[in-house]
């Protein structure tokens, strides 16, 4: 959710902090501002995405500033609930990512003594509080507002009289980098990588002062040491590289991602609870909750590991008695379901794992051991490089508890993905972009590699897809089989090719138009698709991989084909560190 950013250095700050949100834009989009403190503390802010050109910084002068883009949790996206929010002086300024949740109650006080609002946001109520005891210390002031404070926050402020930029966080992300004569903090490295990959993650509770020579952390009041890390990632990483959309070039970076992957975990330490593991619980959300579910049916058959698969949400809330090891599974690391899952089943004894992408991500920090799935920077909203990474770490998780069964497998699977790249999907792209609703099905481990064609096709091009287990569609979704819904099904050769095959016909004779994923020999299949997608490999784990690209591939020309805002879909934004 949200992003926020701050400079502190020699150049004028405004322009580096706009350039800045357009990296961190993935995290939401509804609108943008920025407060640079010259003589005094000028904001410009707008609702809507960042424009390429015509927004006006030459009024935002000053070598510090914080900037914020925006997506909206409190108050509609429009011109003035968009951050930074001043107090009643506009002498202090603050952007938020988070929500605070007694803000009702303390802008009610806040009201009663007299401060006029100007927005809608929880954010706002910090700038007030901060205004009635800021003395000429705003480290002092923020450190007095935030015990006031219940709920998720990374704040960054700005005072007129006083020459830092404070930043603070609790259950949101928050980073600092350390440039030459130069100091950012953002709510990822995104941003900074350009200028650094001197980096320091905050930890909860962290209150940091930055100014353009150095950084003090202070946590309860007390002056901290925190480590600093050289991260790998670069700025390269970070931009479309020639690709029309970041969703594209993650697609294409698979191939490497998934041999890079498997190189570094080969390297990597691996904790030893997963050995110990009995059963294993796996809690996640979206796409890693569908990555979680192919786990499952990897460990359960491969490894005769009883496993269990619970969406983060509502395992908050209903866990289930726990025994054994249990794992969450997030990218960003910052999925606030997720970490709140983890966190119950840390307070209930259990032994806990993360599987995550970001380094030093707040995940990391609940969990007893971490395992990297070393993706690179994901930025389109649409999750793909890191569900071919999550499928690595699973491989290759398998692949140790078979003793080197895979290894050949891990070694050429990326050749699977590779040959799926090139395949010539035009066909499938023109009969979904006319439907308004799609099925995707498939069976055992392909079962949430449909769920997962579902999620990507409905997000990014806004057409009604749901998965099903292809047994189940005649339970009921066969009432809105039609010559008008096509089926996407992923018909693997094994155990359950047989009765796939039935369903498939059972659909046929319904009129409804099939789009076939198979052994690129089986004639079967070829006679009866209305478009037959080969797959390059169909062993279960170059078969995994491809049909996965295929389809995320087939959600990506669908949605162009529509014309759709491919890295930006509508009212979603990259990490949901909300509730
Ligand atoms: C998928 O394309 C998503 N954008 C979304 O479902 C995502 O996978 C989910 O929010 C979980 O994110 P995480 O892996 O960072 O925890």
């Amino acid at each position: 959710m949200c992003g926020i950013f701050g400079y502190t250095g020699g150049s004028q700050a405004a322009a580096i902090v706009l350039e800045g949100l357009r990296k961190l834009e993935y995290r939401g989009y509804d609108s943008f501002g920025i407060a640079a403190r010259g003589e005094s503390i000028q904001v410009g802010k707008k609702q809507g995405r960042i424009p390429e050109e015509g927004f006006d910084i030459k009024n935002l002068a000053g070598t510090a500033a914080i900037g914020h883009t925006r997506w909206a949790t409190h108050g509609i996206p429009d011109d003035k609930n968009a951050h930074p929010h001043r107090d009643c002086t506009g002498k202090i300024a603050v952007v938020h990512n988070g929500i605070i949740e007694n803000y009702a109650l303390l802008k009610r006080g806040l009201v009663d003594r007299g401060h006029r609002f100007s927005s809608d946001t929880d954010t706002e109520i910090i700038a007030h509080l901060l205004e009635e005891v800021y003395k000429g210390d705003l480290l002092a002031a923020v450190q007095a507002v935030l015990p006031l404070i219940d709920g998720s926050y990374a704040i960054l402020v700005l005072a007129e009289a006083d020459p830092r930029i404070v930043a603070a966080r609790s259950r949101s992300p928050l980073v600092v980098g350390i440039g030459d004569e130069a100091m950012f903090a953002a709510s990822d490295m995104t941003p900074i990588l350009e200028y650094t990959r001197r980096m320091i993650v905050l930890e909860d509770g962290d209150v940091a002062c930055l100014t353009p020579a150095a950084v003090e952390i202070y946590q309860k009041g007390s002056r901290v040491r925190r480590n600093e890390e050289i991260v790998r990632w670069s700025s390269e990483d970070v931009r479309k590289g020639g690709f029309r959309h970041f969703m594209l070039k993650e697609i294409f970076d698979q191939p490497a991602v998934f041999s890079d992957a498997v190189r570094a975990l080969r390297k990597e330490e691996l904790p030893g609870i997963i050995r110990e593991a009995g059963m294993v619980t796996i809690v996640a959300c979206g796409t890693s909750y569908h990555a979680a579910l192919i786990f499952k049916y990897l460990l359960e058959e491969q490894c005769r590991v009883a496993a269990r698969v619970e969406l983060a949400s509502e395992f908050r809330y209903f866990p289930p008695p726990l025994e054994g090891l249990v794992i969450g599974i997030s990218q960003s690391g910052e999925t606030a379901d997720t970490l709140m899952a983890l966190e119950l089943a840390r307070l209930r004894g259990c032994p806990t794992l993360a599987i995550v992408n970001v380094v030093g991500s707040s995940l990391t920090r609940i969990a007893d051991a971490s395992l990297l799935m070393h993706a690179g920077p994901e930025i389109s909203v649409a999750a793909t490089k890191s569900f071919i990474a999550e499928l690595a770490v699973f491989f290759h998780l398998v692949d140790i508890m078979k003793q080197g069964a895979w290894a050949h497998h891990l070694d050429s699977a990326h050749r699977a993905i590779e040959e799926a790249l090139l395949l010539d999907l035009g066909p499938a792209v023109a009969c979904c972009s006319q439907a308004k609703d799609i099925f995707f099905v498939g069976r055992g481990a392909f079962y949430p590699v449909a769920l997962e064609g579902a999620l990507k096709m409905k997000e990014i091009s806004y057409i009604h897809a749901e998965g099903y287990a292809a047994g189940e569609i005649k339970h009921g979704p066969f009432a809105l089989l039609s010559p008008e819904t096509p089926v996407v099904a992923v018909c693997a050769p094994g155990e359950t090719y047989g009765v796939m095959a039935s369903n498939i016909r059972e659909m046929k004779a319904r009129g409804t138009p099939l789009i076939l994923l198979g052994e690129k020999d089986d004639r079967d299949l070829q006679e009866i698709a209305d478009v037959f997608i080969p797959l390059p490999s169909a062993d279960t784990v170059s078969g995994l991989l491809s049909a996965s690209v295929i389809l995320q591939l087939l959600a990506y020309h669908t949605a162009d084909a529509l014309g759709k805002d491919i890295d930006r879909p509508r009212n979603l934004a990259k990490s949901v560190t909300v509730e």
